[in-house]
């Protein structure tokens, strides 16, 4: 064996320096699980993903307790002073063990002059509670100026969105209608001892009353179910789909659209799955194996349809943007840290680029879905106003839905701590000359 093993919490810290830094849990977490034994993993996991969650709560207090900021060279110990405070403040941990294992990964971090301070902190932090917190920023757990934005956009719904996004997000099961009716597959997790209920919208969805490993569920390995949020699953209603059509997803990847649909419909003619990310287009080829699907993968830039596309139109296209994902934060607190306001502005660029592009490719008589993950207008109906503005021949078309909010071009789901994602959707269609 290599080195000693680092303690837990000094290993959470680094991840959470690796995330101020710039990278996203999804890159510097796998790597980090694997510094420890299994029965240790689901541990960090949930200790990085409360530190993220409970950020900028967290950090209110930690920046009032310490007299100065650390030098550049030690910040790594304020991440782990954060670590230890989300401990204090949201979990069950004996109050002695958080300190004493605190101080103890201090010293692992090779900081042993920081260990008064770290142990002063946490004392102080143990003996006063939590403070009353400051501001919106710091009561909410969220960057100030997404709290401005979602307070602008949303002066209704703004707070009922900051609780959805700091709530654990549920997991919800796709049936893969292929193999069993949601029904007989809610009979199979009643058998296995799974707590499950039908969900309200998304016809093939199912939630579970708490998480449970894949490996847990019934048939998972041979294609019965995929993991995927019931909004996400609400796509292939809009799409209507048919024997016979030719369509495109055009930013694919890991792949949970491009089977919704394979499995929605049986005799599709071709399903094209396009992503740019040479890194994530394979993860659309395993979820494809694992349902006995087929589709044809490309990695390409779906907007430079020069480089990629046959000259034969679609009848369908799933255009599902990249976007800031300000929809799905309680699956990725990370965002909190990553996402800038400095780059809405540019993805609403790029989203309605691809949607002037795949406009072009799309048949007369054809129908396009446009989705995002986010709650962000500007990335949203706005982006979809602009693009009819242009292209006076789109057909806005309302989908029949008993779900979300009509926002005169598309519709918007909220984050609903009990169920679903946030998600937006728009559906256009090109007439017949
Ligand atoms: C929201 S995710 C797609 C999620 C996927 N539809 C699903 O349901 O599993 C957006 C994807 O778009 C890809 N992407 C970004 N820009 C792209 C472009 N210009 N062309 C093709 N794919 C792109 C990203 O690599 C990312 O995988």
């Amino acid at each position: 064996m290599g080195d000693r093993q680092q303690p837990m919490r000094a290993i959470a810290a680094d991840v959470m320096l690796a995330v101020e830094n710039g990278q996203s849990l999804s890159q510097c977490l796998p790597p980090a699980l694997n510094r420890l034994p299994p029965n240790e993993r689901p541990e960090l996991q949930a200790l990085c993903y409360g530190t993220c969650r409970w950020f900028h709560r967290l950090d209110s207090e930690l920046n009032g307790r310490l007299k100065k900021p650390l030098r550049k060279p030690d910040r790594i110990i304020h991440h782990l002073m954060l670590v230890a405070l989300f401990q204090l403040r949201f979990s069950q941990q004996a109050t002695y063990a958080v300190l004493n294992e605190t101080v103890e990964a201090c010293r692992a971090l090779d900081k042993p002059h920081l260990t008064g301070l770290v142990n002063g902190v946490l004392r102080a932090a143990e003996r006063g509670g939590a403070p009353e917190s400051a501001d919106d920023s710091a009561r909410f757990s969220h960057p100030e100026w997404m709290l401005e934005k979602l307070r602008h956009n949303w002066p209704e719904d703004w707070q009922h969105i900051l609780q959805a996004n700091n709530a654990q997000a549920p997991m919800t099961l796709r049936v893969n209608a292929r193999r069993f009716s949601r029904d007989e597959y809610l009979g199979l997790l009643a058998d296995a001892g799974i707590e499950a209920a039908a969900t309200r919208f998304a016809p093939y969805g199912i939630q579970l009353a708490s998480p449970v490993p894949v490996d847990r569920l019934p048939w998972f390995a041979d294609g019965a179910v995929s993991v995927q949020d019931e909004a996400a699953q609400l796509c292939t209603t809009m799409m209507d789909l048919a024997p016979g059509q030719r369509v495109l997803d055009a930013c694919a990847a890991p792949g949970g659209k491009t089977c919704a649909i394979l499995e929605a419909c049986g005799e599709l003619a071709e399903v094209v799955a396009i992503d740019e990310s040479a890194d994530r287009l394979p993860r659309v080829q395993e979820n494809l194996d694992r349902l006995d699907l087929n589709a044809t993968l490309k990695q390409a830039d779906a907007a430079a349809t020069d480089q990629w596309w046959d000259g034969q139109a679609f009848d369908r296209i799933l255009l599902d943007v990249p976007c800031s994902a300000s929809g799905v934060i309680r699956r990725h607190p990370d965002i909190k840290l990553l996402r800038r306001e400095s780059d809405i502005t540019p993805l609403a660029a790029i989203q309605l680029g691809l949607l002037d592009a795949m406009w072009a490719i799309l048949k007369p008589g054809g129908r396009l879905v446009y989705a995002t993950c986010s709650v962000f207008p500007q990335e949203n109906h706005r982006i979809i106003q602009r693009f009819c503005k242009q292209q006076t021949d789109a057909i806005l078309v309302e989908p029949e839905a008993q779900w979300g909010r009509n926002m005169g071009a598309g519709r918007q789901l909220l984050p609903d701590p009990d169920s679903h994602d946030g998600f937006f959707y728009a559906v256009l269609e090109k007439p017949e000359p």
